[in-house]
């Protein structure tokens, strides 16, 4: 593993490092109390090509590696956890599952809009009982012919109502157990489906956080992505590569906050120096740097794998694990050199602190992830 970054990869970080300070920042306080999408932000983020930066230019992508979107994410996620979170979800797991397992005539219907940031996606398996466990799916996708009849409820869904295509695991062959769970793309306005409210959440508050609900949906058959039984595949194999994202996202909510910890440590004098004399700042902020370090060269190597073809389970599990560990004691840290200016919001640590506690719950937990790599390491 080369630890070089190319020319493309530094001209990747400052493109995603302007874009978060000129663009994300102004308004980030604001949008985080108003619980408002970033909608004009993700517009931007589209048209600079933020939205599909992996997927073949064909297809209307950037054509770009793993490791350019790592730290894209990073740069963008310490300064808007909301943004970031669509920008992951749109490239990792709708894209990258449309582009992997759809066929030539959903690619050019729904994955193209997508990887040019024209729309943006969700990726539903969650369910008010399938989290964690998420073989029992409790939706239903019953063949009807030349089209699946899908009726159920999911829950947290990430774009719930600002996207408009919709990747839904559902169950068609209950006997079959995860291997009779098909992946549909159902769009945007399908009669029966109706979308909750947006939930009040602790952390990523401009996201659009939904339920969705689906009554006698009507599917096409032509938008199964895969052979009948392949969704919880689908949605295993995506997950896999979503961990990269949010890995990279917890990994710049975490470099966010330390950066701005450093600054303020530099700035805020207390008995008569600034407080970055003091050794017990010092020792907070040695501890801090190193563990960034660490997750973001996780981070990095779990998308070395994906962009050399090698097997990437056990490294994006290793990486969302520990960015995620990371990015919560940080924030935590950070927050308490700002002392009571950390516990106010124009300070932006006490965001940066609650959004980092999601980065342990989607996508897989803490102990989700302890289960792949455990898995992994045993077998
Ligand atoms: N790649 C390919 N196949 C995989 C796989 C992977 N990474 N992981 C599992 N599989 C396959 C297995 O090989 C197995 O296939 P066979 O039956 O053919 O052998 C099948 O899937 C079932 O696997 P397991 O027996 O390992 O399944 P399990 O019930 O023990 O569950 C789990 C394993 C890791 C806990 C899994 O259920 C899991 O990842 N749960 C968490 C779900 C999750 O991440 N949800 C996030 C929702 S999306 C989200 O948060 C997006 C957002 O909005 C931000």
């Amino acid at each position: 593993m080369n630890l070089e970054l190319t020319e493309e990869h530094l001209m990747i970080r400052k493109a995603a490092r302007d874009f978060a300070q000129n663009d994300l920042k102004p308004g980030v306080i604001e949008r985080d109390e108003l619980q408002k999408f970033p909608a004009e932000q993700i517009k931007k983020m589209g048209e600079l090509g933020f939205l599909g930066m992996m997927v073949d230019p064909k297809y209307g992508g950037g054509g770009m590696d793993t490791i350019s979107y790592v730290l894209a994410m990073e740069e963008i996620s310490k300064v808007d956890a909301s943004a970031s979170v669509v920008m992951s979800v749109n490239n990792s797991l709708v894209c990258w599952g449309l582009e992997n397992f759809g066929t030539e005539e959903q690619k050019q219907k729904y994955l193209v809009p997508l990887a040019k940031g024209e729309i943006i996606g969700a990726f539903c398996l969650s369910e008010p009982e399938a989290g964690s466990d998420a073989t029992s799916q409790h939706t239903t996708a019953i063949d009807a012919g030349d089209h699946y009849v899908l009726n159920g409820t999911k829950n947290w869904i990430t774009n719930g109502s600002t996207a408009s295509v919709y990747l839904v695991m559902a169950q068609t062959h209950v006997e079959k157990g995860h291997k009779g769970i098909n992946a549909l793309i159902v769009e945007k306005g399908s009669p029966g489906f109706t979308i909750g409210p947006k939930e009040n959440k602790l952390g990523i508050r401009g996201s659009d956080t939904h339920s969705l609900m689906f009554t006698d949906v009507k599917v096409p058959k032509s938008n199964r992505i895969g052979d009948d039984g392949f969704g919880f595949k689908f949605a295993m194999k995506t997950l896999t590569g979503g961990r990269i994202g949010i890995a990279s996202q917890a990994l710049g909510i975490a470099s966010g906050a330390y950066e701005l910890a450093l600054q303020y440590s530099k700035e805020r004098k207390a008995f008569g120096v600034p407080i970055s004399e003091h050794q017990a700042i010092q020792f907070k902020l040695a501890d801090m740097a190193t563990e960034i370090d660490a997750a973001r060269l996780l981070c990095l190597k779990a998308a070395w794998h994906k962009d050399n073809k090698m097997d990437y389970n056990l490294s994006s599990s290793m990486a969302k694990l520990f960015a995620s560990r990371v990015a919560m004691e940080t924030t935590v840290e950070a927050v308490q050199i700002h002392g009571g200016y950390g516990f106010v919001k124009e300070f932006h640590v006490e965001r940066l602190m609650r959004d980092a506690k999601i980065t342990q719950i989607y996508e897989g937990t803490s102990e989700v992830q302890k289960i792949v790599i455990s898995r992994s390491i045993l077998s």
